[in-house]
């Protein structure tokens, strides 16, 4: 008897990305994504400006996800949502939505940890890409977070180390505010530093115990050497950008680096995936394919489009909770400091 197929519309809402997905088992038919250009003015995400655009976005992005897909709404099987962690009035936005077509549609729900979609987004079955085996190290870089977790299966993770002030891409972000780069910074900065010479300026890394990171200081000290520079050449960032871009970016993946050197040694587990919007970095892939020849370690990089925040990754965490009949009661509430 051939196997039924599952289809599941994922929703993710917890920042500044309204997006929705349809996956068929664990295959992604649709992922689309409406990323929100008002916060760029403002150089920074604007939680209620993003609240008011996820209301006018997903009942048109969830339209087109389903469509694309090529499906109607009544084949689904469930419907999964970020519930957190995230900014509050953006979670309430897919959490109420998909409530209600949840209930419209008397199928289940599906809540979800963003931060273990991130992670899972590893697991969507995509043509030259090799899924994880367990246990693996993830590092969860982005705008918001920076964790190394230890992944024992899908639903068994262990936080070893995490930020303790700023996320990475926030260090990518405000240097790139400082150099008057626009929002977000972190793909101008990599374009940049693959140009420039990474060690023209040296910064010094933070010093943090164990596994976990700080960005905060790393940021003052661009922002007081930018200062200093300035003063002496007000023409030192246009003459040096690439230069500045590629030794903030030489810092910034040598710190990320060194944590993964040691969480590996402290755990004796070499096969390490990254996820979040910073795994786009250039920088970063180049380091853990050197560390692939240098070290013996597998690493997993995810495709672009499950870099930065996407519903795809919530829909494979929802077929995953899916198999396992791991519904939310409808009483479920978004939380904004949801923990691993
Ligand atoms: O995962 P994401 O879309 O949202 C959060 O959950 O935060 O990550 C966005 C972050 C931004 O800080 C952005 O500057 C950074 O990812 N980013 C990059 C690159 N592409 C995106 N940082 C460095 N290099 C990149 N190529
Ligand atoms: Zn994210």
């Amino acid at each position: 008897m051939e196997k039924e197929n599952i289809y599941i519309l994922g929703i993710e809402s917890s920042c500044d990305d309204t997006s929705a997905a349809v996956l068929c088992n664990n295959k992604i038919l649709s992922n689309v994504v409406a990323d929100q250009k008002i916060h760029t003015e403002y150089g920074g995400v604007v939680p209620e400006l993003a609240s008011r655009a996820h209301q006018q976005n997903i009942v048109p992005v969830v339209h087109q996800a389903i469509e694309k897909a090529g499906i109607k709404k009544e084949q689904l099987h469930a419907i999964a949502f970020t519930k957190g962690p995230g900014l509050m009035g953006s979670l309430l936005v897919g959490t109420s939505f998909a409530k209600s077509l949840a209930y419209g549609l008397d199928i289940p729900l599906i809540d979800i940890n963003h931060m273990q979609a991130h992670i899972l987004a590893h697991f969507i079955d995509e043509e030259d890409h090799k899924k994880p085996s367990f246990p693996f190290l993830a590092m969860t870089i982005s705008g918001g977070h920076t964790q190394i977790v230890k992944v024992k299966s899908y639903f068994d993770m262990e936080v070893l180390g995490e930020t303790i002030d700023d996320a990475v891409g926030e260090a990518y972000d405000k240097s790139g505010k400082v150099l008057g780069l626009g929002y977000p910074a972190g793909p101008e900065i990599d374009r940049r530093a693959q140009l420039g010479n990474p060690k023209a300026y040296k910064f010094t890394k933070p010093k943090v115990e164990g596994l976990k990171f700080s960005f905060s200081g790393l940021k003052t000290a661009i922002l007081y050497f930018v200062q200093r520079e300035v003063k002496a050449n007000p023409n030192f960032i246009e003459e040096n950008l690439n230069d500045i871009c590629a030794s903030i970016q030489y810092t910034i993946i040598g710190i990320l680096m060194d944590k993964l050197k040691l969480a590996v040694k402290q755990t004796g587990i070499n096969h390490i995936a990254i996820g979040g919007g910073v795994s786009a970095n250039s920088g970063i892939r180049k380091a853990l394919k050197d560390a692939e020849q240098k070290f013996g370690w597998t690493s997993y990089v995810p495709k672009f489009e499950y870099t930065t925040d996407n519903a795809a990754m919530i829909a494979i965490v929802g077929y995953l909770k899916y198999l396992e009949k791991d519904f939310s009661d409808f009483n479920v509430m978004a939380t904004a400091r949801l923990k691993l």
